[in-house]
């Protein structure tokens, strides 16, 4: 077999067999395949796509790319949940700490940022300390003894799934059904929990920017979860504005301390309460409604910051920052971005405020690049706000003060405004089961 032809037959619309996707996998997880044939292969199945069989073995040869994660050993029914992601999207550094304080187990794998949304790894990774990269001994003694810890893919966790999200990341291939069922299902099935609760995002910020697709993607993940015998619920979640009001790695950890002490905006509070209920239920703690009560219990007695601050500790990272959040790294370099127009907000591209993040440095342009943890946008207005023409809709953050040219000139545009103040819209969209 040759990578070339599964290149040509790809680009050619063909469908692959169970072998060559196989061959892919391994023949790239090795070494043996090169970048530039990966992104080619990877750019014709962006545009052709895959079936369901295709989406299947692609999971599966990515499952398989290494090891599968025990968790057995941890009593109890042990959760995970994922975004399919979003900007400034912070849902587990909050919805993780609520379901562990409420006696669920949480085990989770995280990944770093891809395209212009952001990634919990690089989110945590701003507090001082902070250790991301667990063996499996120290991610199953954590979730034994504070029934949470949450790292980055561990040692050979998915490493296919590693090299190939890296490599999405930079080549424009990452809005594709099948190559995100297949990134994360191959991840969750590999580490081990027992069910799984999926934000699949939908909106301008998000992959999936219809709802017809959203929901084909809930569904192919929730049937790949239930063909391997786990536990899963999908929930779709509107993602046309940046979700809360910061975005960017430090500046989204203190937004996460802000909900998790009672405050912070609603938008978030929503997600996450919806998210915790739906992990709860399915770790078997009542019905959704009750599991609702529980998680905000959970933050208005302050037992899930509580848990946020053991994991922290637990994980070598300095707790005193997430008391003091002005303590986290913070940017030396701001500007405003300011209103083109006057009026109502009806409109906010969240992509654009996600690329322009990524242009300060809270997100990647190669696979070499480093993060500024700083870096970010803070909102100060916000879908539905009403607003006067050169008044600030956001302060932009960054060390480098050479981007923050190029990220206001992603940012034009990117409101618009209109007469009528708009109509409210839910923020949960959907669930699938
Ligand atoms: N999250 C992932 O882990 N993979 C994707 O492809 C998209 C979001």
């Amino acid at each position: 077999m040759f990578v070339l032809d599964l290149i040509l037959k790809k680009r050619n619309g063909m469908k692959l067999s169970r072998e060559e996707i196989e061959y892919f996998v391994r023949g790239y997880t090795d070494g043996d395949i090169e970048d530039y044939q990966a992104a080619a292969f990877l750019m014709a199945v962006y545009f052709q796509g895959m079936d369901a069989d295709e989406t299947l073995y692609l999971t599966e040869a990515m499952l398989h790319s290494g090891d599968i994660v025990d968790l057995s050993e941890i009593p109890g029914i042990k959760t995970d949940k994922h975004s399919t992601g979003g900007v400034g999207d912070k849902t587990t550094l909050i919805v993780a700490p609520v379901v562990a304080s409420c006696g669920v187990p949480v085990a989770k794998m995280s990944g770093r940022g891809l395209g212009h949304t952001g990634g919990t790894i690089d989110k945590l990774e701003s507090i001082p300390g902070f250790q991301t990269s667990l063996t499996r001994e120290q991610l199953i003694r954590n979730v034994k003894e504070i029934g949470l810890a949450v790292a980055g893919q561990t040692g050979n966790l998915a490493p296919a799934d590693k090299k190939i999200y890296a490599l999405r990341d930079v080549t424009g291939t990452v809005e594709n059904i099948s190559l995100i069922a297949a990134s994360i299902m191959s991840k969750k099935l590999a580490s081990g929990s027992d069910a799984i609760v999926l934000d699949v995002k939908v909106g301008s910020g998000a992959f999936m920017k219809s709802m017809d697709d959203a929901g084909k993607l809930a569904k192919m993940m929730v049937d790949i979860s239930r063909g391997a015998g786990k536990k899963a619920v999908a929930v779709l979640t509107r993602m046309d504005n940046p979700l809360g009001m910061n975005i960017g790695n430090a500046l989204e950890v203190a937004e996460a301390v802000d909900i998790l002490k009672g405050h912070g905006p609603e938008d978030l509070r929503e997600v996450c309460i919806e998210l915790a209920a739906n992990m709860l239920m399915l770790g078997g703690k009542g019905t959704l409604d009750s599991c609702r009560e529980l998680a905000a219990r959970s933050i208005a007695d302050g037992s899930a910051f509580r848990k946020l601050i053991e994991m922290v500790e637990r994980q070598g990272g300095d707790p005193s920052v997430l008391e003091d959040t002005r303590r986290l790294p913070a940017a030396p370099v701001k500007a405003e971005y300011k209103a083109e127009k006057a009026g109502y907000i009806i409109q906010m591209n969240a992509e654009k405020f996600g690329m322009a993040s990524v242009a300060l440095g809270a997100g990647r342009k190669t696979i070499a690049d480093k993060i500024d943890p700083s870096a970010g946008i803070v909102l100060l207005k916000k879908y539905g706000d009403i607003v006067e023409k050169g008044e600030p809709i956001a302060v932009l953050h960054t060390s480098e003060k050479e981007t923050m040219p190029d990220a206001l000139k992603i940012l034009e545009g990117s409101v618009i405004t209109g007469e009528k103040s708009p109509p409210e819209v839910p923020i949960i969209l959907g669930r699938i089961e």
